[in-house]
């Protein structure tokens, strides 16, 4: 099998060449001509239920099948190590789905992203949560546990969670891992475990801060279930969106890599610098107490945590202060941006799993890094 760059450029992409074509093309189509009531049906049927194009099928409607979002879902789920995925028109779309398809009891480990903890917390898709430790996950599993629920790293403090050592507690019930933070570059989890990876495609996977996404890899009968509620509930993603995404792929690796090669080198230098207080990068060894760094995820990611000193109003003061950084919410675009959690992407979490209000995330861009540092320095010093 080809090396991971090699198919992150081609995966997707073998019919081309006898398309006549070089690059994918767009369907647009939200109906399909139907070959027959008979045919129509047949088609209808599979799509409907979550099953995958009939062999010379028709597509019927752009909410069962696309061929432009199935090539993007083709390419994710071989560099996943999967057999299929299933894309939605957001990270939460793809997380709704997965949550009503499993139903009943979950088991959550956090930190988790804002909008994920909401949505457990309120229960609004019908399941009902445990909220539980890494090492815990096993005396929290009931006899009507449906999903395990964690992210490594995860947003926006970066903590590691050991997926084997996860996956053994979980025994038979699904472990969803939410791996929009590594990417499949540097971590893939079905490898450690993991049934279901999902991904906020909006950030690295589209990496330009351009489509808003979300991607569920997994196995053929998860697929299908998730096909089918996807049918229902029209979360599809649109095949602009998918097209988008499916070129973003072809640069994914080189852009993670050279993230976190910056990124590595910001945690370091912002660890020598007076006004913060901690770093929290999984490339630091005290991030890192099980050393998964080379063991289960190649290299630390370019998101990056800290906190300052003088507390919530040093934090705002030095978010608002960034110039080339951008004050936004996101991450894993090709430009850095800075946000505060507390007030914004984790302020519906509940407080006792709130990030410290002193604490401000940042996604590392594709900048020169000492741009970057004297960006961040002239925020740091207020000069
Ligand atoms: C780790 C993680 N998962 C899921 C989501 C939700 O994805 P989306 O914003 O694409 O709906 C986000 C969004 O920030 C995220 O950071």
């Amino acid at each position: 099998m080809a090396a991971p760059d090699t198919r992150a450029v081609h995966a997707g992409r073998a019919d081309l060449r006898g398309l006549g074509v070089h690059v994918p093309p767009i369907d647009l189509s939200t109906t399909n001509p139907l070959p027959g009531v008979e045919a129509g049906g047949d088609s209808y049927e599979a799509l409907a239920t979550g099953g995958t194009l009939p062999d010379g099928g028709s597509a019927v409607y752009q909410r069962l099948w696309n061929p432009t979002t199935a090539r993007f879902e083709e390419a994710l789920a071989e560099l996943e190590g999967c057999a299929q995925a299933v894309a939605f028109a957001s990270g939460m779309a793809a997380l709704s789905a997965c949550l009503l398809a499993a139903g009943g009891h979950v088991v959550a480990v956090r930190p988790l992203y804002g909008g994920t903890d909401h949505v457990l917390a309120t229960g609004l898709l019908g399941t009902e949560v445990s909220w539980a430790r890494p090492d815990e996950v096993a005396a929290a599993i009931r006899p009507d546990t449906s999903l395990v629920i964690v992210e490594t790293p995860a947003n926006p403090t970066l903590e590691l969670v050991d997926l084997d050592a996860l996956a053994a507690q979980c025994g038979d019930v699904p472990l969803l891992v939410d791996n929009t933070f590594a990417t499949p570059v540097l971590q893939q989890p079905v490898r450690h475990g993991a049934t279901l990876v999902l991904h906020s495609a909006t950030k690295y996977l589209g990496g330009h801060g351009d489509v808003l996404a979300g991607v569920v890899a997994t196995n053929a009968a998860w697929a299908t279930k998730l096909r089918g509620v996807r049918a229902l509930t029209g979360g599809i993603l649109h095949p602009l969106g998918a097209y988008l995404l499916h070129r973003g792929l072809q640069t994914l690796p080189l852009r993670v890599r050279h993230q976190s090669d910056s990124a590595g080198k910001l945690a370091a230098w912002l660890g020598t610098r007076p006004e913060v207080e901690r770093v929290y990068y999984p490339g630091l060894p005290e991030c890192d107490p099980h050393q998964l760094i080379g063991r289960q995820q190649t290299a630390p990611g370019s998101v990056l945590a800290f906190s300052l000193r003088g507390g919530y109003a040093e934090a705002a003061r030095v978010a608002d202060s960034c110039r080339l950084i951008t004050h936004a919410v996101s991450l894993g675009g090709v430009d850095s941006l800075i946000q505060h959690p507390a007030s914004l992407t984790h302020r519906p979490v509940a407080p006792e799993a709130r990030p410290h209000p002193n604490v401000l995330r940042l996604s590392v861009g594709l900048e020169d890094v000492d741009d970057l540092m004297a960006d961040l320095g002239q925020a740091l010093s207020g000069e």
